[in-house]
């Protein structure tokens, strides 16, 4: 499975390829949209292997960041509402919201404390019922995010487990003794480290044991060994959405929920820290697929997505087949993090990361493409999202406007015709960027990033260029950047929120060229581009959803190429990932004569030159 298929160069078949050039029209060139045909119902792709959660192009939407409707500076569920036309006009699908239920947000609303309520500044259940038919009426899916490997720690089911020790629901959570040295001091039942950079297990004076928390301590983990636990969480989370009509969900780590219950010390790794890494004892633990089949179950009988997200997971294709397979795993497809995490550094609670490494990056790519072709699982294709920096400040350029927007379409190049599940994150399409390092780091509100600063405070203290470092290790990773209230317009607060109120989050400084309406209204825009790609996506599903993928190498190392079939369709990407301008005259013997241009970001007939400039990108296809 694991082999990245290359081509040999059949020779140089140049002449035809100019051929073919010059009859290419303008027509196909950036400038112009291309008319959106009805889908195509009579591809000869097999039914069994066509889903609608396959060929849907997602778009997640972070709330409190979304659209501001009255005025207190959070985004909200009507907001949402109100820009649904706009979604759909972009070419969305399916609508992903992260938590909207009642939370006291101390993770986002990542911590829940009440299922079946909705977090008040977002609206009601009414508002989200409103929602779900809105986006029903515009022919779109709406699916909820499903936070069950923790609850708030004010949800009333741990309020009532922390209360005694022989109260009914005191085993809902992981309650352990303390340990004790030689000395009489107190220490957590093993040595685990949580993901918010503090000890896994907090002391409670109340009953005198600790409990387990694998992200923030207000974030309790649940116990899934105790079936009336689980079914309480089905009821709650599940059912109750579902009954309202919702497509399905977006399963937050979901192969967190069975761990070894023997609670092990993880082993020493960072012999100076007193906690250690220990995901491997929290994560895909034995009884995971008995929990998600037990899942599966319900999804089914509602013909729910089951879109999870595989978290601090060992990313092979054997350990994530069982996970999607389509005859035998619990889930229909899966966030994967293997892209994300290229180059991610982190060392004793301390984060950053290397360049980025474009040969790395199409191996990785090359890898799941290979998984959907030759196996029965499907893939995501995702380059950002609320929990990761803007993509085009990884993969793209941090240059002049102009080789942003061009860096923007040449990645929406890549990701349209690509085989999978196509999720883009708000802003995505407008090519935000991440915030200014400039910035102090009070602007980042998030837990985990608020944690790391006062770690590094007292651990650098007086020593500035100690802090400076540390901050630029959260600058690379921060999931903050993602969070920055969307662009709409270049009035007031970009239209987010009213004239006068504060966001919650600043804008980025970016806002007054980088907003939906000015994009909308120039066809030159990336907006315009991405718009123009999904269409496309969508006319030539056959080969861009569904279609055999296949590596090409190149002597560049920063240009990837990479070849679609299906049947007698061929489609070919080549993308320049660098801002540098490579050569590269390959399209002749990889596409021959019949190929035509179909998208490219620079519109000077930049084809018919021997070289890619800086992030060009271009898409042929074979017309028959
Ligand atoms: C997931 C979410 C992230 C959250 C964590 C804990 O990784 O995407 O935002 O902090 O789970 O629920
Ligand atoms: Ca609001």
């Amino acid at each position: 499975m694991r082999r990245i298929r290359s081509l040999t160069a059949l020779g140089s078949a140049v002449v035809a390829l100019v051929a073919a050039f010059i009859l290419t029209e303008r027509y196909y060139l950036e400038f112009d949209f291309v008319e959106q045909k009805t889908l195509n119902h009579d591809m000869d792709i097999p039914e069994q292997q066509r889903e609608w959660w396959k060929e849907a192009v997602i778009y997640e939407i972070y709330p409190a960041s979304f659209k501001d409707s009255n005025g207190d500076g959070i985004g909200d569920i009507p907001g949402i509402i109100s820009k649904l036309d706009y979604l759909h006009d972009l070419g969305i699908d399916v609508i992903h919201i992260c938590p909207h239920y009642q939370s006291p947000q101390v993770d986002m609303g990542y911590d829940i404390s009440d299922y079946e309520t909705v977090h008040p500044p977002y609206g009601t259940v009414y508002d989200v019922q409103a929602l779900i038919d809105a986006t029903h009426t515009r022919g779109m899916k709406i699916i909820f995010d499903l936070v069950i490997n923790h609850s708030s720690d004010q949800h009333k089911w741990f309020q009532e487990s922390r209360s005694s020790k022989e109260n009914p629901k005191r085993d809902w959570y992981f309650w352990r003794p303390a340990r004790w040295d030689d000395e009489g001091n107190r220490h957590p039942p093993n040595n685990w480290r949580s993901h918010f950079t503090v000890p896994a297990w907090t002391w409670d004076e109340k009953t005198e044991e600790y409990y387990l928390h694998v992200y923030a301590p207000e974030m309790p983990d649940l116990n899934w060994e105790n079936e009336e636990t689980r079914h309480a969480i089905y009821n709650s989370s599940m059912i109750f959405w579902l009954e309202r009509g919702i497509d399905g969900f977006r399963i937050d780590t979901v192969n967190k929920y069975s761990k070894d219950v023997s609670f092990p010390d993880a082993p020493i790794t960072e012999p100076s820290e007193e906690t250690q890494p220990a995901a491997k004892f929290y994560n895909n633990g034995p009884r995971i697929h008995e929990f998600l089949g037990e899942m599966k179950e319900i999804l089914d009988q509602y013909g729910a997505l089951a879109l999870g997200e595989l978290s601090h997971f060992p990313y092979t294709e054997e350990r994530e087949l069982p996970f999607v397979s389509a005859s035998t795993g619990q889930l229909n497809v899966v966030f994967n993090y293997g892209l994300m995490a290229l180059g991610q550094k982190r060392e004793k609670g301390q984060e950053g990361r290397s360049p980025f490494n474009v040969p790395a990056f199409k191996a990785e790519l090359s890898r799941w493409q290979c998984f959907a072709d030759e196996t029965d699982g499907w893939v995501t294709l995702f380059l950002e999202n609320h929990d990761s920096p803007r993509s085009l400040s990884r993969f793209g350029s941090n240059g002049s406007t102009e080789e942003q927007v061009r860096s923007g379409k040449m990645l929406a190049m890549l990701m349209a015709t690509l085989t999978g599940t196509l999720v883009l994150y708000q802003g995505q399409e407008l090519g935000m960027s991440n915030a200014p390092r400039s910035w102090p780091a009070e602007e980042f509100k998030d837990v985990r990033s608020v944690n790391m600063v006062t770690r590094a405070k007292e651990t650098c203290r007086a020593d500035s260029a100690c802090l400076e470092k540390e901050l630029d290790g959260l600058w690379e990773t921060a999931r903050d950047h993602a969070r920055l209230p969307m662009q709409w317009n270049s009035g007031p607060n970009a239209g987010f929120t009213d004239d006068g109120v504060a966001p919650w989050m600043r804008l980025n400084d970016e806002w007054k060229i980088k907003n939906v309406e000015m994009q909308s209204g120039n066809p030159l825009s990336l907006l315009s581009f991405w718009r123009r790609m999904l269409k496309l996506r969508k006319e030539h599903q056959e080969l861009f959803v569904y279609g055999t993928y296949r590596f090409h190498e190149t002597e560049e190392e920063e240009l990837f190429v990479f070849t679609k079939e299906w049947n007698k369709k061929k489609s070919l990407t080549v993308v320049n990932m660098s801002g540098q301008e490579k050569s590269w005259q390959g399209a002749a013997s990889i596409i021959g004569e019949e190929g035509r241009i179909l998208a490219e970001n620079i519109g000077d007939g930049a084809h018919r030159h021997k070289t890619l400039s800086a992030w060009e990108g271009r898409v042929y296809v074979t017309t028959s």
